[in-house]
C-alpha cells in the first residue's frame, strides 16, 4: 500500500498477516514506523519531528551513507537520508529467498548530478524492506558500484528504539568491546561493563560487535534484538537533557524514551571495485520478556 503525506511524499505501508505493520517514506528510505501485531509503536519518533525535506525525520530509522557522523568532506551522515528514492519494481534477485514470500518492498537510490559532484562516485544503492510472520522488520541494503574506479563508504542504520525510560535499559552484546567515543573525539577505550546501562550522555561507536545484541527495556517488558551481517560496529547514541535541549527537533524530555543502537560499519570503511556489491543485514526482533 502506499499512501501520500501532508508533504506529498510517497510513504509504503507492509503489513502482515498477524498485525504487524511498518511504515517507509520515500524520503531517504527512511523507516518511519514499526508496530508489533498489537499495534505498538516500537521505533521511536521526536515530539518535535519535522517531516519536511531535505531533512531527515528524528526518528524511525534514517540510514546514513555514504560518511557516518562529520568525518569527511559530506554534511553530516552522508546525504542518502536527506535524498528521495523510489520504489525499485525490478530488482535484481537477492541471494537468500526467505523473504520473498512475505511483506516487502525495494527501494532503489541514485546519486544525482548535485551529489556526484560533492562525492564523485556511481552508485545503486538498494534497500529490500520486509516483514516477517513473526513480526520481525528485516532490511537489506545492497551497494553496487557502477563506476570505473573503487570507492570507500561508511554506513549505519541509525535506529531509534522507543522505550519506556532511558535508566531502565540495558544493552548486552557490547561488553569487552573496543569503541570509539564520539565524545572524546573518537579516542578508543575498552568497555569494562557487565552490561551497558545509562546515567548520562552516551555516544559510541562499538567495534567488531557479535552478530546479535539485545536491548532489555524493564519497564515494558520487552526485548529488542538486534541481528546484523555485514555490519561490524553498533553505535549506541542517547543525547541525554543537555544535548537534547540543543538538538532543535528534539523535544526537552524526548531523550527519556529514545534510544539510538545502529548496525553499522564505520571504523573499517568498505571498498568496492567497479562493478562489485556489498550486501549487509539487518534484523530487528522484539520479544515480550517476563
Ligand atoms: C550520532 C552521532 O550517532 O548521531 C551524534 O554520533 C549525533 O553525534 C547523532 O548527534 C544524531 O545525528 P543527527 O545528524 O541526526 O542529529
Amino acid at each position: 500500500e502506499t499512501i501520500k503525506d501532508k508533504n506529498g511524499i510517497d510513504q509504503v505501508i507492509l503489513r502482515q498477516a498477524r498485525g504487524a505493520s511498518v511504515r517507509i517514506s520515500l524520503h531517504g528510505g527512511q523507516v518511519l514506523s514499526w508496530k508489533n501485531d498489537r499495534g505498538e509503536e516500537l521505533l521511536f519518533t521526536s515530539s518535535k519531528a519535522i517531516f519536511k525535506p531535505p531533512t531527515a525525520v528524528r526518528g524511525g530509522i534514517p540510514i546514513c551513507f555514504p560518511q557516518f557522523g562529520n568525518r569527511g568532506s559530506l554534511e553530516q551522515h552522508g546525504f542518502a537520508r536527506n535524498r528521495m528514492w523510489r520504489i525499485d519494481d525490478n530488482p535484481p534477485p537477492l541471494q537468500s529467498s526467505e523473504m520473498d514470500t512475505d511483506a516487502n518492498v525495494d527501494l532503489l537510490f541514485k546519486p544525482s548530478d548535485e551529489d556526484l559532484k560533492k562525492w564523485p562516485h556511481g552508485f545503486e544503492f538498494r534497500l529490500r524492506v520486509a516483514l516477517v510472520t513473526e513480526g520481525s522488520l528485516i532490511l537489506v541494503p545492497r551497494i553496487r558500484n557502477i563506476n570505473c574506479k573503487p570507492f570507500s563508504f561508511s554506513i549505519a542504520f541509525h535506529t531509534y528504539l522507543a522505550i519506556s525510560d532511558i535508566s531502565e535499559v540495558r544493552v548486552e552484546g557490547v561488553e569487552t568491546l573496543d569503541y570509539l567515543d564520539n565524545l572524546f573525539d573518537r579516542e578508543r577505550f575498552t568497555e569494562q561493563g557487565d552490561a551497558l546501562t545509562f546515567e548520562s550522555e552516551v555516544d559510541r561507536v562499538y567495534l567488531s560487535s557479535s552478530d546479535v545484541v539485545a536491548v532489555f527495556d524493564h519497564q515494558k517488558k520487552r526485548t529488542f534484538l538486534i541481528k546484523k551481517e555485514g555490519l561490524p560496529d553498533i553505535v549506541v547514541w542517547n543525547p541525554w537533557d543537555k544535548k537534547a535541549k540543543a538538538i532543535g527537533d528534539l523535544g526537552d524530555e524526548d531523550y527519556k524514551h529514545m534510544l539510538c543502537v545502529d548496525g553499522a560499519a564505520i571504523e573499517k570503511p568498505i571498498t568496492l571495485k567497479p562493478g562489485e556489491e556489498w550486501t549487509g543485514r539487518l534484523e530487528l526482533t522484539v520479544l515480550a520478556s517476563v
